[in-house]
């Protein structure tokens, strides 16, 4: 068996972030989120990986490299344009060959791996296997529609009257009988190929689609609100750990995690929470479900429930909460005259100021 997985996508609804980097590899307890879905992958005893890419090919083969660290075997699969989840399996033809395989998209996450379902799929080998659970809004998703027994009867994309709640969760199991339904269909609307639509065409011609509803945690971290409650999530189950240095005036409490060559003087830290290596913090609070990556400065500042990425600094600037704070960010206080804020920011920010 073989893993597909998609790490193409523009990520609109992560911009700004997604101008200068992959959705896929903002970290979530200071690990990018595609490392959790390759590392489950290779938990399941799937070696060979094709990975999808797009326009951030670049970054995503510096950050995965040939697989080796994770102990796969990685080829990459270049997408000339984002043109649907149906379209990835059609390119990938030739790597998938006439072997089974998962596709997994490299913004989903779920606790628990895929091994489990890996292993149920090799043995009763339906045409395709999919995996739903309930959501409060299933517009923004697959949504599919079960009868009595439970099978899969229909299955649609982002409906805007929705048949259930339960949504198509971004991994899917697949024998070689996909490749005559990625061919068959044609673009939706939103101009993509639909792999629900392809799961359709199967269902349509009598083929086997079976479905699993899973209860555990699943989020496509696709949005900041989804980034930050993942990020919570990965953080309450970290083991505490001081490999940098803490001075005598600090208090760590809780869950916390200090990385090597960091360094806290002066400061509270309540976790769960993670501090990445190089990183300075002084005369500061740092409040629960925080991570901070390698190489910020926090001083004389709270900042609680938020995740900030390498390499940003925060001087004097109070209760920063649920925030998502990206690479080489300044926050400091306005100068008290004139009163007013002063603001720089990129394309497709979001600011909220206290008034
Ligand atoms: C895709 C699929 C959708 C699925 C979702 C899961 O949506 O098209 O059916 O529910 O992933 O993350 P997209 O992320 O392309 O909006």
């Amino acid at each position: 068996m073989k893993a597909l997985v998609l790490s193409g996508g523009s990520g609109t609804r992560l911009r700004p972030f997604t101008h200068t980097s992959p959705k896929q590899l903002v970290p979530v307890a200071n690990k990018p989120v595609l490392y959790y879905v390759l590392e489950a992958i290779a938990e399941s005893g799937i070696t060979e990986v094709g990975i999808v890419v797009g326009d951030t090919a670049a970054e995503i083969r510096e950050a995965v490299g040939d697989g080796s660290r994770f102990g796969l075997d990685v080829t990459y699969l270049p997408q000339a344009a984002p043109l649907g989840l149906a379209h990835a399996v059609l390119i990938a033809r030739e790597f998938l060959g006439d072997d089974d395989f998962v596709m997994y998209l490299g913004d989903n996450f779920v606790v628990g791996g895929i091994s489990s379902l890996v292993e149920e799929f090799a043995q009763s080998r339906p045409d395709a296997q999919i995996l739903l659970t309930r959501v409060p809004d299933p517009t923004a998703f697959g949504v599919a529609e079960l009868d009595d027994s439970g099978r899969v009867v229909g299955l649609e994309e982002k409906p805007a009257k929705p048949k259930s709640d339960l949504a198509l969760v971004g991994i899917y199991l697949f024998t070689p009988a996909v490749h005559e339904a990625v061919r068959s269909i044609v673009p939706s609307d939103r101009g993509e190929l639909e792999i629900t639509h392809a799961l359709q065409w199967l269902i349509d011609h009598g083929r086997d689609v079976r479905s699993t509803t899973i209860s555990g945690y699943w989020k496509d971290t696709g949005n900041v609100a989804d980034m930050l409650e993942v990020n919570r999530s990965v953080l309450e189950g970290i083991e505490p750990a001081t490999e940098g240095t803490v001075d005598a005036a600090t208090e760590l409490i809780g869950r916390v995690r200090i990385e090597a060559g960091a360094e806290v003087r002066g400061s509270r830290i309540v976790g769960p929470a993670v501090i990445g290596p190089g990183t300075v913090i002084t005369g500061s609070y740092v409040g629960p479900y925080t991570s901070i990556a390698e190489n910020c400065r926090i001083e004389d500042s709270e900042i609680e429930f938020s995740i900030v990425l390498r390499d940003s600094h925060l001087d004097g600037v109070r209760r920063v909460q649920a925030s998502l704070i990206g690479r080489n960010v300044t926050v400091t206080p306005a100068p008290r005259v004139p009163a007013g804020n002063r603001l720089i920011l990129g394309d497709h920010s979001k600011v909220q100021i206290l008034t």
